[in-house]
């Protein structure tokens, strides 16, 4: 590995309904390794993605599973501890009208924790919808959080527990241990520990590759009233799926830029160098995939602003994936819509809202058959062929998952 001890290697989702204690149990997992974060990187990231770094660490003197802790010194044993690995952790909204936040988020997840309340019936509308989700992206790893059982009696716990056994019951989360906790008292936050260590392994990636990151998140990170000899260049939040990123390295970004010229608009790459990189809360010189980056740039920080380059791919120039202003693809309906129904077939003329790695457009589709569709696009996006898209339909007020499809021209 070319990457410093300290650069997470993982990146672990939290979803499930709102209320049901993501954020909590984030803030239980991580520590006090947030604090190690640049005031930039806590405004930039933590706060708007929803996002902590976490080194997972087992006391050499404690049992299975007690040893399991984010406690630098064993509290019990009065030793060091040492450490597992850090971990990227990527809280995503819960809150229904945030779904593409939530499946942006999804595609630069390697696994995931779904979170639900033993307070309430099971499942509710976004544990449910999130379920979907994971299985569409393609994330197998999953550990379920039944949590707040410091809210219910023995019996209680035990139903609910059946009840989110059932409700997995033929999903992707079939087989996921169901982990009680109690994410604000910090109760059994080592059975959590050792269940995100064996069911959530590092992937297998590939640094040999040219480099290919996916911008959840874009900012400018000057504060206001900053003269221009001391303006930073615009940062990009996200993370590397393969290769590495070095300062110096000059990237490029697609699709880039709207230019209008002659009363028509296309969209332009943009081609600018790393000046910077922070991971795991500290500035590093070499980065390899895994976790989320911060990325400073020679961009001219407006361009970055209030996330105007979420969405994008960076990579080396001259590797990306194609721009496209509309494509084909493999369509696979689910049997329903939470809360809805049955799923119509998509037709001609229909909006779809389509997210495609971290990059979020609405396309018209010009054409529509069975298993098959092609759209145009609002805003291009940047992919390959073989990427997986999930479709949402607007139903009502709001965009509902329906489908996932398979880019395939
Ligand atoms: P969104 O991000 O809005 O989807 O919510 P969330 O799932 O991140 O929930 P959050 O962590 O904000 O928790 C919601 C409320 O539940 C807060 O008031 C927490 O203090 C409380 N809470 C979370 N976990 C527990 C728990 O284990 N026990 C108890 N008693 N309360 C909890």
């Amino acid at each position: 590995m070319v990457t410093e001890q300290t650069q997470p290697e993982v990146n672990i989702g939290l979803v499930g309904h709102v209320d049901h204690g993501k954020t909590t149990l984030v803030q239980a997992l991580s520590g006090d390794w947030t604090d190690q974060h640049s005031e930039e990187m806590k405004r930039g990231i933590s706060i708007r993605l929803g996002y902590a770094d976490a080194t997972l660490r087992r006391c050499p003197d404690c049992a299975e599973p007690e040893c399991y802790t984010v406690e630098e010194t064993c509290p019990e044993h009065d030793v060091d501890t040492e450490t597992l690995r850090t971990v990227s952790f990527v809280d995503a909204p819960g809150h229904e009208t945030l779904m593409a936040t939530m499946l942006s988020g999804a595609s630069i997840m390697d696994g995931a924790v779904l979170v639900v309340s033993a307070t309430e019936d099971v499942p509710q509308a976004q544990t449910e919808e999130h379920l979907m989700a994971l299985d569409i992206i393609g994330i197998e790893n999953i550990v379920i959080a039944q949590n707040k059982v410091d809210l219910v009696d023995d019996e209680r716990a035990r139903e609910n527990y059946e009840q989110i056994r059932e409700f997995v019951e033929g999903t992707v989360a079939e087989d996921a241990p169901i982990v009680p906790v109690s994410a604000q008292q910090e109760v059994n936050i080592d059975l959590m520990i050792q269940a995100l260590e064996t069911e959530i392994p590092t992937p297998e990636r590939d640094e040999s590759l040219p480099a290919r990151m996916y911008t959840a998140r874009s900012f400018d990170i000057n504060r206001p009233g900053t003269t221009a000899a001391d303006l930073l260049g615009g940062v990009i939040g996200g993370s590397l799926a393969q290769g590495t990123l070095e300062v110096d390295d000059e990237i490029e970004l697609r699709p880039g830029r709207e230019v209008e010229e002659g009363g028509s608009s296309e969209y332009h790459s943009i081609e600018t160098s790393v000046r910077s990189l922070q991971a795991g809360g500290q500035s590093q010189s070499e980065v390899g995939p895994g976790g989320l980056l911060g990325v400073g740039t020679g961009l001219d920080p407006s361009l970055t602003k209030g996330d105007a380059l979420a969405g994008q791919v960076a990579g080396e120039p001259g590797t990306l994936p194609p721009t496209r202003n509309g494509f084909e693809m493999e369509v696979e309906l689910l049997d329903r819509v939470v809360g809805e129904g049955a799923v119509e077939e998509i037709s001609t003329g229909e909006p779809l809202m389509l997210t495609v790695g971290t990059a979020t457009t609405v396309g018209a589709v010009t054409s529509a058959r069975t298993g098959e569709c092609e759209v145009n696009l609002k805003r291009p996006i940047c992919a390959e062929e073989g990427a997986k898209i999930a479709i949402n339909r607007r139903m009502g007020a709001r965009w509902r998952l329906i489908g996932v499809g398979t880019l395939t021209e």
